[in-house]
């Protein structure tokens, strides 16, 4: 440990087990999942592998549990809720170490973001379990009903978590599940498992009763997959890759689950020539290498207009040449491992592809080969590309790593075209000191959020998600409540 590495977080004072139903279990088969280091590629602990029979116990367990939640009063359940964003907030310190230790972003980013976001959503969601109403309508054709519409949660909720934002992402689902009176099984990603665990020791000492909140630690096929096709869920909502959102999407026919996709993107983040262009470095370095560029909104398809092309490349690439590569652990560190062996070596694929196709690497240089104790692990240099062309893998498909393209264009019809030639749609920049221009190429981008002089802000009361084959159903804000409620309407009649 270096002077400026924090101390590792206890695991032995978590549970480190599955949560259902209250109690904390072992996977019934007696499997485990070894969760590993990604700064050093050690196995830092194990935890258990669930499988379709503890599926079975923690949606069973979640049902059972709907009518107990249902019945407490609303203000009861805001105030559960609230306690919980309140508990996370005062556990920042470790809950951030955890996330660094596991995931391998660093504690500083995590501090910045996941953490306060996490108890926001929340505390922003306690607000809203009092708040779920319904209307009175007056029928159109006049006649004599009284009617009204109630909003009911839809019952049993799987969450399907990736490994990008581990906390973060069991926050945006289970905030508004439990507001709208859900009952929920988290299913963490099998890299990141450790922060959902630690979640469910914070639910269970507040007090939220037994099986409203579950937490099934596994892999995709052993634990996701029997989650997603369950008879007893009502609904499941993921982020994830594509191809897993169809295969949720496929195994939800049977009882016609409701499903909520967040599936990523190809965001583009274009550079006018009268942007403020240290703004603009700024913003795109944190729209394309945050989180090691683990992020679904990465806006790494970078245009930048001809006359300040050459500029704004120097200033980016003097911003690259300083990061330093190291333990997200220590604060010391600008930008940690990427989460996986995997992901390292499907990042750096890219970048081969692209280099294969034609592109110019002006920054990066694929795994970093670190002469110290972290070279076991997996570290990828932040990469820059310029000659890159739209038909191009990396134009096309989602990176997930600290890999940018830069582009350059003259005209903004054109840019726009360019931008929109994608199949995805969750998220876009753009950099202008001309407002018009801003708010008309803003209505042109089709994508879920569009950032103006800014890249990645979130803010809990924001909606955010995709268009086209970014997903569907909106997280965070009032609108994320609707996913995971139904509307019910009753007649009675008044002649
Ligand atoms: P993934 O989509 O396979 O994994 C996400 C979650 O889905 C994990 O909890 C996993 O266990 C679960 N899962 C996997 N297969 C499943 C199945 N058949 N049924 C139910 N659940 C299943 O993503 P993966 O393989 O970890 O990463 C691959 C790529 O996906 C990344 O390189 C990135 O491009 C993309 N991705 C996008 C994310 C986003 O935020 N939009 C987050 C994570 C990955
Ligand atoms: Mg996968």
């Amino acid at each position: 440990m270096t002077a400026t590495e924090v101390p590792l977080p206890d695991l032995e004072a978590s549970e480190l087990r599955l949560l259902i139903g209250g109690e904390r279990v072992d996977a019934a088969a007696g499997e485990r999942l070894e969760v590993l280091n990604p700064a050093t590629g050690e196995v830092l602990v194990e935890v258990p592998a669930a499988g379709a029979a503890d599926v079975d116990a923690a949606v069973a367990a979640a049902r059972e549990a709907l009518p107990v939640w249902l019945s407490m009063a609303p203000a009861r359940r805001a105030e559960l809720l609230w306690d919980l964003g309140t508990r996370l907030a005062e556990l920042s310190e470790e809950f951030a170490s955890l996330e660094a230790l596991d995931n391998g972003k660093t504690r500083g980013e995590a501090l910045m973001v996941d953490l306060p976001l996490s108890s926001e959503i929340f505390r922003y969601y306690a607000g809203w379990a009092t708040k779920i109403e319904g209307s009175t309508i007056p029928t159109a054709s006049g006649l004599a009903q009284h009617v009204y519409t109630r909003r009911e949660p839809v019952g049993v909720v799987g969450a399907i978590i990736p490994w990008n934002f581990p906390l973060l992402m069991c926050a945006y689902k289970a905030g508004p599940s439990l507001a709208a009176g859900n009952t929920i099984v988290i299913k963490p990603a099998e890299q990141t498992p450790l922060s959902a665990l630690r979640l469910a020791d914070v639910v269970q000492e507040v007090g939220f009763p037994p099986g409203v909140v579950n937490v099934v630690t596994g892999d995709g096929p052993s634990a996701g997959a029997p989650l997603a096709a369950h008879p007893g869920v009502d609904k499941i909502t993921f982020t994830g890759e594509t191809g897993t959102g169809q295969k949720i999407l496929e195994a939800s026919k049977a009882n016609l689950k409701r499903v909520s996709l967040e599936l990523g993107g190809k965001s583009p983040n274009i550079v006018f020539a009268d942007a403020d262009l240290d703004a603009a470095v700024e913003g795109t370095y944190g729209a394309v290498y945050f989180n090691q560029g683990q992020c679904c909104i990465a806006g790494a398809r970078v245009y930048v207009h001809e006359d300040v092309h050459d500029v704004f490349v120097e200033k980016l690439l003097a911003k690259l040449t300083a990061i330093r590569l190291g333990s997200g652990l220590s604060a010391d560190t600008d930008m940690g491992p990427l989460v996986s062996s995997e992901q390292a070596a499907r990042v750096t694929g890219y970048i081969d592809s692209a280099l294969a196709e034609g592109a110019t690497e002006i920054a990066g240089g694929g795994r970093a080969r670190l002469e110290d104790e972290l070279s076991g692990g997996y570290f990828v240099r932040p990469a820059l590309l310029t000659d890159v062309t739209p038909e191009m893998r990396v134009m096309r498909e989602e990176i997930f790593g600290p890999v940018g393209m830069v582009s350059r264009f003259s005209d903004e019809e054109a840019v726009i075209a360019a931008a929109n030639d994608t199949q995805f749609g969750l998220a876009a920049g753009l950099w202008t000191a001309d407002v018009k221009r801003a708010h008309r190429v803003a209505a042109e981008l089709h994508a879920g959020t569009v950032w103006i002089n800014t890249y990645g802000f979130f803010d809990v009361a924001v909606p955010y998600g995709g268009f086209q084959m970014s997903g569907y159903g909106k997280e965070l804000g009032r609108e994320a409540l609707d996913p995971y409620l139904q509307t019910k309407s009753v007649w009675t009649d008044l002649s």
